[in-house]
């Protein structure tokens, strides 16, 4: 009896350690920016050189999944692609930037163009 109960517990905290591996996974998503603002700031801050013949290339929300935004951001990917050109924005414009990709990367359940 005693062994039942205590594979019991080891079950039940077996079964709490799974859950907070998954939210902790899930929280890794991108959130907390003002997507509308980042919208607008995207156009302004990344869109001049992200155009068709640009330096950048075309790039859109579109141009990546949830997943590969979040990697591309915290990974800071642009500063290797392209050093210093992300200096002169604030991290807060950043934050929405990203917010508005992510909300509308091709992947997500709202996928969206640059205005394009
Ligand atoms: C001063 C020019 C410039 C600005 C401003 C700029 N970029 Fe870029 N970006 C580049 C260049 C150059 C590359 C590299 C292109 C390549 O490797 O072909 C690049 C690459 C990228 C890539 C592709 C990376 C990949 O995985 O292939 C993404 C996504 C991107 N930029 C997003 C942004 C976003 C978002 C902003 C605005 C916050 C921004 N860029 C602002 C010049 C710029």
């Amino acid at each position: 009896m005693k062994n039942c109960v205590k594979s019991l517990i080891f079950l039940s905290l077996t079964l709490l350690v799974a859950t907070l591996v998954t939210t902790t996974v899930v929280q890794a998503a991108i959130e907390g920016g003002d997507a509308k603002s980042g919208k607008a700031l995207a156009n302004e801050k990344c869109k001049y050189c992200h155009v068709t013949g640009a330096d950048g290339g075309t790039m859109t929300p579109l141009s990546k999944t949830q997943q590969q935004w979040e990697r591309f951001y915290t990974k800071d990917q642009h500063n290797k692609k392209a050093p210093g050109t992300w200096d002169k924005i604030k991290t807060n414009e950043l934050i929405d930037i990203m917010q508005f990709m992510y909300d509308h990367a091709a992947d997500s359940p709202q996928p969206a163009t640059c205005g394009q």
